[in-house]
């Protein structure tokens, strides 16, 4: 089967680095489809954020694609595979996971004592 290299950032905001894993690849697929096939099939500790699963509904998936801001479930993948990052304008917790709740919603605003 055919495989493409994707890399992805990971890591917290003291140091991030990128780690390339092959994926399987099949056309159609989403790079989304990749990245749930990397948490399950290579590394478990991958953060990344999705709900609606390729219903672009939820917008938990946006990342930067290749340095395009993208829903991650309706970027297609291409055969020549793909280089992930969070989105570079919001915090970042960690790998792709970056702080998008407005701060008003985020939990620590949420607890008593904590606005
Ligand atoms: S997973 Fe919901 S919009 Fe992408």
């Amino acid at each position: 089967m055919k495989t493409v290299p994707i890399n992805v950032q990971r890591g917290t905001a003291e140091e991030t680095h990128l780690d390339t894993f092959e994926v399987p690849y099949r056309d159609g697929m989403s790079v989304l489809d990749a990245l749930i096939w990397i948490r399950v099939n290579a590394d478990p500790s991958l953060a990344f954020r999705y709900s609606c699963i390729n219903a672009n509904a939820c917008k938990e998936c946006v990342v930067k694609v290749d340095g395009k801001t993208e829903y991650a479930c309706t970027a297609r993948l291409t055969d020549g595979g793909v280089t992930v990052r969070p989105l570079s304008n919001k915090s970042l917790i960690r790998d792709l996971v970056a702080e998008t709740a407005p701060p008003k919603e985020r939990l620590a605003a949420l607890l008593p004592g904590k606005s």
